[in-house]
């Protein structure tokens, strides 16, 4: 069953003072790279998944996107995307991805930052996906690097000289983790990076490109404290095709 966590006050609250929700797709580091992954986003008709409070949706729109489906469970998120402002080509829609099929063929870019370690049922999701892209479509996604969502209790410990050790625990033992981020008990679910390859091949995509992403020298040079995020990288991004 769903958690539906965004939609909880004390998490909601939370989550609205972080970087990326105050500055928006600026805030998010690794936005440079998965930007980069993005194929010619003007005319493109784009679904956005996990939409949130729908700066990429609103991104693209600027970028000349012919039209943008946002599509979230938390009707807080979903609330604060219409509240940024009423633009006809976009459409925002509360629906579980668990379930949601998007309308087939309909789409020639989809688009998901952050949401997919949240689902229980990512293989037939991503073939619902499938199916509403256009043939030469794209799916560009983020998730929370399987190496934050592999340990049970995913914080630094520190090493026999002090320095800060990341914890590999139960890398290979998949399924769910509930961990206290922003809130007691928040539900992800873990998955190898081998598992999201063959759930994508499965669906019937194309790998693109992959990448392992951490916090770059210069993003380093200007925020310091960010030095140790490149014990182990942060985020995967993934760019594939139909
Ligand atoms: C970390 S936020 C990212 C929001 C936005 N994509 C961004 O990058 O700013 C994750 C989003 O995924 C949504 N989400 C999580 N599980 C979901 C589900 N089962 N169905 C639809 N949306 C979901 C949450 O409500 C939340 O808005």
């Amino acid at each position: 069953m769903t958690q539906n966590i965004y939609d909880d006050p004390e998490f909601f609250d939370a989550y609205s003072r972080l970087p990326r929700s105050r500055d928006g797709l600026e805030g998010a580091p690794e936005w440079p790279s998965l930007r980069a992954l993005l194929p010619p986003v003007a005319r493109a008709r784009v679904l956005d998944l996990g939409c949130g409070y729908g700066w990429f949706s609103r991104w693209a729109r600027d970028q000349g996107a012919a039209s943008v489906l946002g599509v979230d469970v938390s009707e807080r998120m979903i609330a604060r995307a219409r509240s940024e402002g009423d633009d006809a080509p976009i459409t925002y829609v509360r629906a579980d991805l668990e379930t949601y099929a998007p309308p087939p063929g309909a789409f020639d870019l989809a688009y998901s930052s952050l949401a997919f370690h949240y689902l229980d049922a990512l293989r037939p999701l991503l073939g619902r996906i499938y199916e509403a892209l256009t043939d030469g479509g794209s799916l560009v996604f983020s998730v929370e690097h399987p190496l934050l969502t592999a340990p049970d209790r995913p914080e630094w410990v520190e090493g026999e000289n002090g320095e800060a050790v990341w914890p590999v625990r139960r890398y290979l033992d998949e399924g769910m983790r509930r961990t206290d981020w922003l809130a007691p008990g928040v539900i992800k679910q873990h998955r190898t990076i081998e598992t999201y390859l063959r759930l994508l091949r499965e669906a019937g995509f194309t790998l693109r490109e992959l990448c392992e992403w951490g916090p770059s020298r210069e993003q380093i040079a200007a925020q310091p404290e960010w030095k140790k995020e490149r014990e182990r990288p942060f985020f995967l991004l993934i760019r594939c095709s139909r």
